[in-house]
């Protein structure tokens, strides 16, 4: 697979992205296998998913480099330039996701929100099953939030088969590989964009901010 022949092996993701990439990767499989007879499973996998979906919004905001919404989400403009320029057969230089991938990145995050926020809510058949938020609503409306649970899990699936047919897209027509970046987290680019990491202490105090909120969400609020 080409790289650029002249360039240098740049550092782009940091270690929290490739970590909550590949998890999420790993646990939203695990939550759909476990969505059948195990949903005791399901909801401990699904609170592990709203710590990761936390974090990434918080390291959006807070991280540094590659990883914050600021490096990479543009405006329309930029994004119509930018796919004018899909179907040329060129190595991808963009330090980060493009302006048109940003989208896609941004449409995810916002589908695993309205996905583990529904299942919070959700109720099976039987009442007998639930989301630790499940008792707060009436039956019925947990049914009709199990259903949209349902929705939104079709999307998060035509949104994840549109986004691995992007990086083979990349991999096969642009010839850049963007999944070795995001595991070892560099990649060639043609100069060093020089991209600063984030203060150590922004990240202990988002992961415990994170898994704060995701836990006290599976007591249902009952501490
Ligand atoms: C459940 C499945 C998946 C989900 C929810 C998912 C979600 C995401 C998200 C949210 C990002 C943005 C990363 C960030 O800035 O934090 C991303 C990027 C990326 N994902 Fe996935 N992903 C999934 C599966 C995969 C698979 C199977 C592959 C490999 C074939 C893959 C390869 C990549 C790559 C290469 C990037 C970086 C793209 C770039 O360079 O702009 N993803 N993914
Ligand atoms: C990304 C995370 C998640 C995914 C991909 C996911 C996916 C699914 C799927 C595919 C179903 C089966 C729907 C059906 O066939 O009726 C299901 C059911 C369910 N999920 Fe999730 N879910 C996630 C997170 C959660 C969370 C965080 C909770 C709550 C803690 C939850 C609670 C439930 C419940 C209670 C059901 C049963 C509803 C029923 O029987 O209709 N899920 N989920």
């Amino acid at each position: 697979m080409a790289e650029p022949s002249a360039g240098v092996r740049a550092k782009l993701w940091d270690g929290p992205v490739r970590i909550v990439h590949w998890l999420l990767v790993v646990l939203i499989a695990f939550s759909w296998w476990a969505s059948g007879d195990h949903l005791n499973w399901h909801r401990w996998s699904g609170y592990t998913i709203i710590a990761l979906v936390l974090f990434r919004i918080y390291w959006g905001f807070a991280g540094g480099g590659a990883a914050k919404f600021s490096s990479f989400v543009k405006g329309p403009k930029a994004v119509a330039a930018y796919a004018a320029t899909l179907g040329k057969r060129d190595v991808a230089t963009t330090p980060g996701h493009n302006p048109l991938g940003a989208l896609s990145v941004l449409a995810i995050l916002a589908v695993l929100l309205v996905q583990v926020g529904t299942g919070l809510f959700a109720v099976d058949i039987d009442a007998f099953e639930g989301g630790p938020l499940s008792d707060r609503v009436s039956f019925e409306l947990g049914r009709e939030i199990a259903d949209w649970h349902e929705l939104s899990f079709r999307a998060l699936q035509a949104l994840v088969v549109l986004h691995v047919a992007a990086v083979l897209f990349y991999w096969l027509w642009k010839r850049t590989n963007l999944i070795g970046a995001m595991i070892t987290g560099r990649r060639t680019l043609p100069s060093d964009p020089g991209l600063a990491g984030a203060p150590v202490w922004r990240l202990i105090a988002g992961v415990v901010l994170a898994a704060a909120i995701a836990w006290v969400l599976s007591k249902g609020f009952r501490l």
